[in-house]
């Protein structure tokens, strides 16, 4: 048995002064009990009950190099030195902007916040000032961020599909009366609610890939016709890329699907692990800050250690060839995966791409939408996961899998041992 003594009692402890024990709601999901660290180091996390977990949820993203990185440490260490946040102009702040509109396809500009929600906003925003329009179209199990306009049919029930619903309490109904629901992956769906809502729909917001549920590739052509579809009918497209972003490759979903939408989204591994958003996009969009149609702020916004976090991780990202290394590393342990398994007579698929990927149980299939994504068996996959965790291997309790920089050879052989043993126990 996984011992979880010590993670107990400060989870016991944490529950009477911090609201929810945790500081997301979300970590509340992680079963037995949210584990409690000390420390993490490279690709490995060290809990109070004395173990090293290797971690294959990069805390939900941002670590795509790993912990106590060299290069990460050194920029943050020295910028801790010269300033934390000014409040104000530094070099920093246009030469990471440079870097980005070098490596980010069909960005000419960007502008910085500090949390992918927040960026959302912005981009909505910026969306809606430019078209003077009020309504946008998500879609099916995305996840966009917290906030109330945005938090909209992410995991509905069955009685709430087909059309907004509150994901949780304290949303009011008309905090997403302006929000349009679509399933993903249904163009025909997308066109409906153009010819629905005429010259009303400000912008589309996608995650190009639907990491947050079931990691759901688009079909071919979905995206594509996402962009078409926005361009004729005087709408924006607004890739979220707070997954995707220098995940898929240095330049997220537009260099990896060889796609311009108008706007995108990033957080998470641009600054690998720092508080720290950007949204990017053609330069005539952001005129909209410039001439005064409205305006964005945050007293964090360019402040100088995630600046410096971010320059410092994308500098480290730029090796040649990493990118292919770390997407063979995801794509061999989704195929031990289902090698294993089907060799014990399991259902099973994983789909999404080598660097954020899901797992399936019980299905022949790989989800193409959120309903789809219902069918999988997660009470299987939670046995899954405690007997990796019996073998050192710790992993999102939603069967997505984050695979980064920091995973090396041996990391990749320690992992294919604990999958096919783990598989054999379930
Ligand atoms: C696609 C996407 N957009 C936005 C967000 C919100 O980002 P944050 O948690 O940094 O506010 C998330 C967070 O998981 C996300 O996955």
């Amino acid at each position: 048995m996984f011992d979880d003594t010590n993670s107990k009692a400060m989870y016991d402890r944490a529950c009477t002064s911090l609201a929810m024990g945790v500081a997301t709601g979300f970590r509340r999901a992680v079963t037995p009990v949210p584990l409690y660290y000390e420390r993490a180091d490279g690709p490995y996390y060290y809990d109070v009950d004395g173990h090293e977990l290797l971690d294959y949820t990069l805390a939900w993203g941002p670590l795509i190099l790993g912990s106590n990185h060299p290069a990460l440490n050194r920029a943050v260490t020295e910028q801790v030195a010269r300033s934390y946040t000014l409040g104000a102009q530094h070099a920093g702040e246009f030469e990471l902007a440079e870097l980005m509109v070098e490596v980010l396809p069909g960005v000419d500009q960007v502008i910085l916040s500090n949390t992918g929600s927040e960026a959302v906003q912005a981009a909505l925003r910026i969306a809606r000032a430019f078209t003077g329009r009020n309504r946008f179209v998500k879609f099916e199990g995305h996840y966009h961020g917290w906030f109330n306009n945005v938090l909209v049919s992410c995991h509905p029930d069955e009685n709430e599909m087909g059309r907004p619903a509150a994901s949780c309490g304290g949303q009011p109904g008309h905090e997403f009366e302006d929000t349009l629901v679509v399933p993903w992956n249904d163009l025909p769906a997308l066109e409906k609610a153009f010819a629905d809502h005429p010259d009303r729909i400000a912008c589309v917001l996608a995650e190009p890939i639907l990491a947050n549920c079931g990691s759901c590739m688009p079909v071919d052509g979905f995206l594509e016709g996402i962009i078409e579809l926005c361009q004729e009918h005087g709408a924006l497209s607004i890739f979220d890329e707070v997954i995707t972003g220098f995940r898929l490759a240095l330049g997220g979903a537009r260099e990896y699907f060889g796609l311009t939408p108008d706007l995108s989204t990033y957080a998470k591994a641009l600054a690998g692990g720092f508080s720290m958003s950007a949204v990017g996009g053609r330069r005539e969009l952001f005129d909209v800050l410039r001439d005064g149609r409205t305006i964005h702020a945050g007293t964090y916004n360019g402040n100088s250690i995630g600046v410096a976090a971010a320059t410092a991780t994308i500098s480290t990202l730029r090796e040649p060839g990493l990118y292919d290394r770390m997407h063979r590393h995801g794509h061999t342990i989704r195929e031990t995966i289902e090698k294993a398994a089907t060799d014990r007579g399991h259902r099973i698929v994983t789909s999404g791409a080598g660097t954020v990927f899901s797992v399936h149980w019980g299905v022949d299939a790989a989800p193409s939408n959120y309903a789809e994504t219902l069918r999988a068996d997660h009470e299987t996959y939670r046995k899954f996961r405690a007997a990796m965790l019996e073998r050192g291997i710790q992993l999102l309790p939603d069967a997505r899998w984050y695979v980064g920089a920091v995973h090396g050879d041996a990391e990749l052989e320690k992992t294919v041992a604990a999958v096919q043993e783990s598989m054999k126990e379930i």
